[in-house]
């Protein structure tokens, strides 16, 4: 195993995989929450670290962390910015508004996954419907609502979320 975890994490890797006692694989997606929970993110290490946990092969783990979309392959800013693509807020303008965060918070990168400001504080990603569609464009700043947010509304959010 290539990093070292602290050793009152391990024993909750250890109770989780106790709770499979069939086949340790059945753990891999409880042991991807327990391990981004707490470290924030799952790197190449993590994926090694886990795979070899379980007694699997990397690719049986990373092949979950690329299918599921919570889960996170770098590391996040300090607040996180999800802007819906989904029909009603895309034709509502929802693209200039990920195009509004990425110009006033310093974000680079193209629209297929997050990305993040340079001073780490911000990290801004496409999300499917949350659920909103009559007050396109909707977004989520950490787990906090927000409806019609045009150009002013994305100053005014940077201001709030410092
Ligand atoms: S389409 Fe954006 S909230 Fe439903």
């Amino acid at each position: 195993m290539s990093i070292t975890v602290p050793a009152e994490f391990e024993k909750k890797i250890d109770e989780v995989i106790g709770h499979y006692p069939v086949s340790k694989r059945s753990a891999s997606l409880p042991l991807l929450h327990l391990w981004q929970e707490s470290f924030g993110h799952i790197s190449d290490e993590a994926i090694d670290w886990i795979a070899a946990k379980l007694e699997l092969q990397p690719i049986n783990i990373l092949e979950l962390v690329t299918f599921y979309p919570m889960f996170r392959r770098q590391p996040f800013g300090k607040h996180h910015i999800r802007v819906c693509r989904t029909l009603s807020c895309a034709l509502g303008g929802s693209y200039e508004t990920h195009a509004c965060f990425k110009k006033h918070c310093g974000a680079d990168g193209d629209d297929h996954g997050p990305v993040h400001s340079e001073d780490g504080k911000y990290t801004i990603e496409f999300v499917e419907c949350l659920a909103s569609c009559g007050t396109a464009p909707v977004v989520m700043m950490n787990d906090d609502f927000y409806e019609a947010v045009d150009e002013a509304k994305v100053k005014e959010l940077l201001q709030k979320y410092q």
